[in-house]
């Protein structure tokens, strides 16, 4: 699936995540800081597999960086990190994040569809590509802001089944109301399975895809289910 996003319906899911910020920021502020070491390892390993040993800073683009914890834990890894987001809520939380942490990155506001100009080593995005209108036309620009022997490194799962609906009124308040009406324009609005992603990943011109969520402990993706985490290499 690589056909071109609506401008209306990215814009469309731009407004429901500027209008989620303020929340997900609470929340992820008071849940994730427990995920953060192994968040951390992840990408190391991971990095290290796809690009070889290499030695920072690799030029690392963070698409849908929401409130920038993964763009925050790649700088601190050493990285030379670029975030982009369709929310300056979310921006605003993020810079306000990188400067509680001690790390310098780049914040761009834009559609994660079109990134900004590369080269770059690694794309990343983590809970981002259920809600683009277009992941395959996104993952393909990805690729083409990569340099030759780069890579993508995607973590999803399944969000929105019945018991996570049941579960995020709780813990977002009006996240399913806002989930439900995104679902209008998303084809993975309920979450994107690994084998889904791959098959993006694939048809996007990317090699193999290579699996890592085992590297993350189960109590660390207790949101999701069918968590994962996969990368693969741009063709040299
Ligand atoms: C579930 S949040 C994930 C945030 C962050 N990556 C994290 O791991 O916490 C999804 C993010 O994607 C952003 N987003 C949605 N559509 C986008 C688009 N077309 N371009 C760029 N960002 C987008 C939203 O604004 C939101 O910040």
């Amino acid at each position: 699936m690589t056909d071109s996003p609506d401008p209306a319906a990215v814009a469309s899911v731009a407004r429901t995540w500027e209008g989620r910020a303020e929340r997900y920021d609470q929340y992820y502020r008071a849940y994730a800081e427990a995920g953060r070491d192994a968040w951390r390892s992840l990408y190391r390993e991971a990095i290290d597999a796809l690009l070889g040993p290499a030695e920072p800073p690799l030029r690392v683009l963070d698409v849908g960086t929401g409130t920038g914890f993964a763009a925050v834990l790649l700088a601190e890894l050493g990285h030379e990190v670029t975030g982009v987001d369709a929310s300056e809520r979310m921006l605003t939380a993020a810079r306000a994040e990188a400067t509680r942490r001690g790390v310098t990155i780049r914040w761009r506001h834009g559609d994660g569809h079109t990134p900004p100009e590369g080269p770059y080593d690694l794309v990343t995005c983590r809970y981002v590509l259920w809600t683009l209108p277009a992941p395959g036309a996104a993952l393909a620009a990805w690729g083409r802001a990569l340099r030759p022997g780069g890579a993508v490194l995607v973590a999803d799962g399944l969000w929105h089944t019945a018991r996570q609906l049941l579960r995020f009124p709780r813990l977002l308040p009006g996240a399913a109301r806002d989930y439900l009406g995104m679902g209008r324009t998303l084809p993975y609005w309920r979450g994107i399975t690994a084998l889904q992603a791959a098959g993006l990943l694939r048809s996007a011109g990317f090699g193999p895809p290579r699996h890592f969520e085992h590297l993350m402990p189960p109590q660390r993706h207790r949101d999701s289910r069918d968590f994962f985490v996969i990368g693969a290499k741009r063709e040299e």
